[in-house]
């Protein structure tokens, strides 16, 4: 048991992966799982402990200090409106909003209960590999930074893309394609590690006919201190092969993270690289936990604010746009 009470609003797949992390939240309890399909809940509910309900009225009867908004993005607003105006604090997952007027008036929200913890889930923040990546480079592990590369292909799967009509195929509900769903994971650590990117030149292809959004994106983006990288999200019709998901190349050598979450610095002294961490995607889920509940129950400041994680979504307007006027686009 903890001391954070915390409700589940949207009990879908990342629900459950969720669920999973915050096993190793040690402050925090979950005492509510709201969904519109009753099973849903009901299945959350199992594997939490918390109860089951269909609205934030009845979580917050039920008791919850803070909500965790896990709903298609086109809800987001709604929700996390009533949530911050309920006065609890709130987990959002990402994209914030599918457009960044709406983000604006979520921050809005949000800048008015000053006294509530607003976060952003943006787990990439907390991928261990990626962690360990941007302290070494900051450390000088491989010199001045030259160029990056970030690649990501991933097929359909029945948790996240469970029939025809998932939303994630329709426009109106899920605002875009892979450049603002998937993408910002891959998104986030370049921008933890480059900084903010001014530019982007893109491709997009739709390999999905179902998907109304992109489905494929190849990009260039060329950060504010002239370093460009590579941007590549592919949501493959076949299966896919085991790439890297990053390469850092400095003025003296190379990081490398590969799909397996093995970290590996070229720094010369062993051509094959030396193996210097491991990492697994799947524990970032639980650094979200960690830094949510330590903000509430601590004021620890997050590691990262909402705020920040609309320069995934700039980015992702920009790719769109640039892929169709086939032009380099200024992200702001
Ligand atoms: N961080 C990650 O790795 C990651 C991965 C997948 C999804 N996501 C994000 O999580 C969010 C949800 O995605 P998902 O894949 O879990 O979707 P999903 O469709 O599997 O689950 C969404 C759930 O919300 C429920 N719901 C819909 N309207 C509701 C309402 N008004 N009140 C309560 N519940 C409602 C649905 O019934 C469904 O159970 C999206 O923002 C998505 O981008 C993040």
């Amino acid at each position: 048991m903890g001391n954070l009470r915390l409700g589940l609003v949207g009990c879908g797949a990342i629900a459950q992966w969720h669920a999973t992390a915050l096993q190793h939240a040690q402050r925090t309890t979950v005492t509510a799982c709201v969904d519109v399909v009753s099973a849903n809940a009901d299945k959350l509910a199992e594997i939490t402990g918390g109860t089951a309900c269909s609205t934030i009225a009845k979580a917050l009867e039920i008791g919850v200090d803070a909500l965790a908004i896990l709903v298609p993005h086109h809800l987001h607003e709604d929700l996390v409106t009533q949530a911050l105006e309920a006065g609890v604090h709130v987990a959002l997952e990402k994209p914030m909003a599918p457009t960044l007027e709406a983000c604006e008036r979520i921050l809005a929200t949000a800048a008015r209960h000053p006294d509530r913890v607003f976060m952003l889930t943006e787990n990439a923040q907390y991928w261990p590999e990626v962690v360990m990546a941007q302290k070494l480079i900051a450390e000088g592990a491989i010199g001045k930074l030259v160029t990056a590369r970030s690649w990501h292909n991933f097929g359909i799967t029945p948790e996240f893309y469970p029939s025809d009509e998932s939303w994630r195929f329709q426009q109106s509900a899920a605002g875009g394609g892979v450049a603002l769903d998937t993408g910002s994971h891959w998104m986030r650590p370049l921008r933890m590690i480059l900084g903010e990117i001014d530019e982007v030149v893109a491709v997009t292809g739709r390999l999905w006919e179902k998907m109304e959004g992109e489905s494929m994106v190849r990009s260039l983006c060329l950060f504010k201190s002239g370093v460009v990288a590579s941007f590549d999200v592919i949501l493959a019709t076949g299966a896919v092969g085991l790439q890297p998901h990053f390469q850092f190349t400095g003025t003296t050598g190379e990081i490398v993270i590969s799909a397996l979450g093995e970290v590996r610095l070229f720094d010369g002294k062993d051509w094959q690289g030396t193996v210097v961490g491991r990492g697994n995607y799947m524990d970032s889920y639980k650094g979200v936990w960690q830094d949510f509940e330590a903000a509430i129950l601590d004021g620890t400041p997050l590691a990262a604010d909402a705020r920040y994680s609309l320069g995934e979504v700039a980015a992702a307007n920009a790719i769109v746009r640039s892929a169709q006027s086939k032009k380099w686009e200024k992200v702001w």
